[in-house]
C-alpha cells in the first residue's frame, strides 16, 4: 500500500478557508476585444478543495475566462472575489501574491534552461531577499537559499523528474516539458492553481500519467484546481464540478454527469447552429 504524506507537509497552503467553501467567485463578468466578445456576463464559482473543469469548443472564451482570474486581462464588467476580497480586476501581482499559479495552453518555460533551474524560477516570487543578497551569500540569504532548494526538490521527487533535472528543457518530450510546467506552477505554492490544457498534445500515456499527478497534487497537496481540458473523458474522470462556455456565454454548470447529458452542452460540441 502507499503511504501518502501528511499534506501539510507538503507544504499546502493554510489560507483560513474551510474545505468546500467558496475560494474564487466570479460575478457577471465580461471582457472584450474591440468587438469581439470574448466573455458575456459569466458567473461560476471555485470551492477550496475541489478540482474545477471550464470546458467548450475552441474559441468559446476559456483562456480568456483564466487570464481574467490571474490578472491579465481586465473585464469590461463584472468582478472577481478571491478569498473574501472583492475586486473588479484581479491584478498579475495579486494573483501571484495571493497565491494563484498558472500553466499555459502552449508551454511556457525558459527552453534552455534545466528542469531544476525553471523549476527554481517559479520559487522566485517567494523570495524575500533580492539577487543582491543572495550573491552575497550571507546567512540569512542562504537559509533561505536552502528551504527554496529543499522545496523544489520536493516538487521533483513529487512529480518524478529526477532523471531530468539537468536536462534543458527544450530538449525533453513534450509530455514532460507540461510536467515541468506544473513543477514551476507548484513551486509557487499556490491555493488555486490553473491549468490551461495540461493534456493537449499529448499521447494516451503521458495523459493518464497527467490526470494521476493532478490528483495527486488535490489530495495530498490540498490544491484547488480549475483546468480547462478537452477530453472529456480526461475531465470526467478528473472534475467535481464542470462549468461549459460557448460563444463566450456560460449554457451549463454542475456535476460532470449532468452536464455530461445536458442537451445544450451536446449541442455546442456536434456544432449545432446557434
Ligand atoms: N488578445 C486577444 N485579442 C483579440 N481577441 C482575442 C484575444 N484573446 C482571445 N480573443 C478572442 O476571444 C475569443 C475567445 O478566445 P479564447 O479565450 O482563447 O477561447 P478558448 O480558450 O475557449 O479557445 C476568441 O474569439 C478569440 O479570438
Ligand atoms: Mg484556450
Amino acid at each position: 500500500m502507499n503511504v501518502r504524506p501528511d499534506p501539510a507537509q507538503l507544504g499546502a497552503p493554510d489560507d483560513g478557508i474551510a474545505k468546500g467553501d467558496l475560494l474564487l467567485d466570479v460575478k457577471n463578468v465580461s471582457l472584450s476585444f474591440g468587438g469581439v466578445k470574448a466573455i458575456t456576463d459569466i458567473s461560476f464559482d471555485v470551492r477550496k478543495g475541489e478540482i474545477r473543469a471550464i470546458i467548450g469548443p475552441n474559441g468559446a472564451g476559456k483562456t480568456s475566462m483564466l487570464n481574467v482570474i490571474n490578472g491579465f486581462y481586465t473585464p469590461q464588467r463584472g468582478s472577481i472575489v478571491f478569498r473574501g476580497e472583492e475586486r473588479r480586476a484581479m491584478k498579475p501581482h495579486h494573483a501571484v501574491r495571493q497565491g494563484i499559479a498558472r500553466t499555459f495552453q502552449n508551454v511556457a518555460l525558459f527552453k534552455g534552461m534545466s528542469t531544476l533551474d525553471n523549476i527554481m524560477a517559479g520559487r522566485s516570487v517567494k523570495m524575500k531577499r533580492g539577487l543582491g543578497w543572495q550573491m552575497l551569500w550571507h546567512g540569512p540569504a542562504l537559509a533561505e537559499e536552502i528551504e527554496h532548494r529543499e522545496k523544489v526538490e520536493e516538487i521533483i521527487d513529487f512529480l518524478e523528474i529526477q532523471h531530468i533535472r539537468k536536462t534543458p528543457v527544450g530538449k525533453l518530450p513534450y509530455g514532460l516539458q507540461k510536467r515541468v510546467e506544473l513543477g514551476r506552477a507548484l513551486a509557487m505554492e499556490p491555493s488555486l492553481l490553473l491549468l490551461d490544457e495540461p493534456m493537449a498534445g499529448m499521447n494516451l500515456e503521458e495523459k493518464e500519467d497527467m490526470s494521476r499527478f493532478i490528483i495527486d497534487v488535490n489530495q495530498q497537496r490540498g490544491t484547488t484546481i480549475a483546468l480547462i481540458e478537452h477530453d472529456m473523458g480526461v475531465v470526467m474522470d478528473l472534475s467535481d464540478r464542470v462549468v461549459v462556455l460557448d460563444y463566450g456565454k456560460k449554457i451549463a454548470d454542475g456535476a460532470p454527469d449532468a452536464v455530461k447529458t445536458n442537451q445544450q452542452v451536446i449541442d455546442a460540441y456536434l456544432g449545432v447552429a446557434h
